[in-house]
């Protein structure tokens, strides 16, 4: 790629990032069922941990449970508004469906070198197993202790909770390549964490151990949408050079 190109994408990608806000009143222009196709493909592009893309994207296209589920995201306006809701569900189990479907992969590809294919083998192997038994609650309390003793072990994946918390962060690059996506066709966006967890699991009938890291309200920003200053912190309080 040549400067041209190169400053052509970072002209492109600063406006889609910085036209991406957290609006909370949307217009009733709706959003097209083959834009929602687009956006959720590109959000499938996220990078995740050994590829096992642990989540799925509930689109919530019945207007009954659209409104219901804005009820439980605390009748908050982006929801009430939004044209479009994806509620983002994490689950180890669907890294375990992954690993399935990779095995299978490796196993069908005639191009991948064999040494290729056992480094894969084992790996996703390895990780399975981490999954399925280092998931189960009996590690918990120790990894708890641990990281009591070592902070910095508090994110293992190891445990019920911790395994899901690692669910949970995957599915956090896939919800905010979503947001960029739907940006990118003008498109506007809120996450939203204000939501009662219980209640949405039960009406999408989530299987036990599911989480939901975020609510994506998507809609046309309405003309009177609020949209506050932008404020970060400075980049020399967030930026550590060794
Ligand atoms: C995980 C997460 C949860 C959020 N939950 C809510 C929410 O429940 N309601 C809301 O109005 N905004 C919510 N936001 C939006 C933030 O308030 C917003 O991103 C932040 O103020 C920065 O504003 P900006 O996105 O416009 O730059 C959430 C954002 C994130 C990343």
């Amino acid at each position: 790629m040549n400067s041209i190109t190169n400053e052509l994408n970072w002209d492109t990608f600063q406006s889609i990032n910085h036209q991406r806000r957290a609006i909370r009143d949307f217009c009733d222009k709706a959003i097209s069922e083959d834009e929602i196709y687009a956006i959720l493909t590109e959000a499938q592009f996220a990078p995740s941990s050994v590829n096992l893309q642990p989540y799925q994207f509930h689109w919530i296209r019945d207007s009954a449970k659209k409104a219901k589920i804005a009820e439980f995201c605390n009748g908050q306006k982006a929801a009430q508004t939004a044209a479009e809701i994806i509620v983002i569900v994490a689950n180890t189990d669907f890294a375990r469906d992954t690993i399935v479907e990779q095995l299978a992969n490796i196993d069908r590809s005639t191009t991948m070198p064999d040494k290729s294919k056992d480094y894969h083998r084992k790996n996703l192997t390895k990780f399975d197993k981490i999954l399925k038994i280092g998931g189960l609650p009996i590690w918990t309390p120790i990894v708890s202790l641990l990281s009591m003793l070592r902070p910095c072990l508090s994110l293992l994946p190891i445990g019920h909770l911790g395994s899901r918390h690692w669910a949970a962060r995957n599915a956090t690059f896939a919800a905010q390549t979503l947001m960029l996506s739907a940006s990118a066709k003008g498109i506007d966006s809120c996450p939203m964490e204000g939501f009662s967890s219980a209640k949405l699991s039960k009406l999408l009938n989530l299987p036990r151990g599911a989480v939901i890291p975020v609510v994506i309200a998507l809609g046309y920003r309405s003309e009177t949408a609020r949209v506050e200053e932008q404020s970060r912190r400075s980049l020399k309080t967030i930026t550590i050079e060794h």
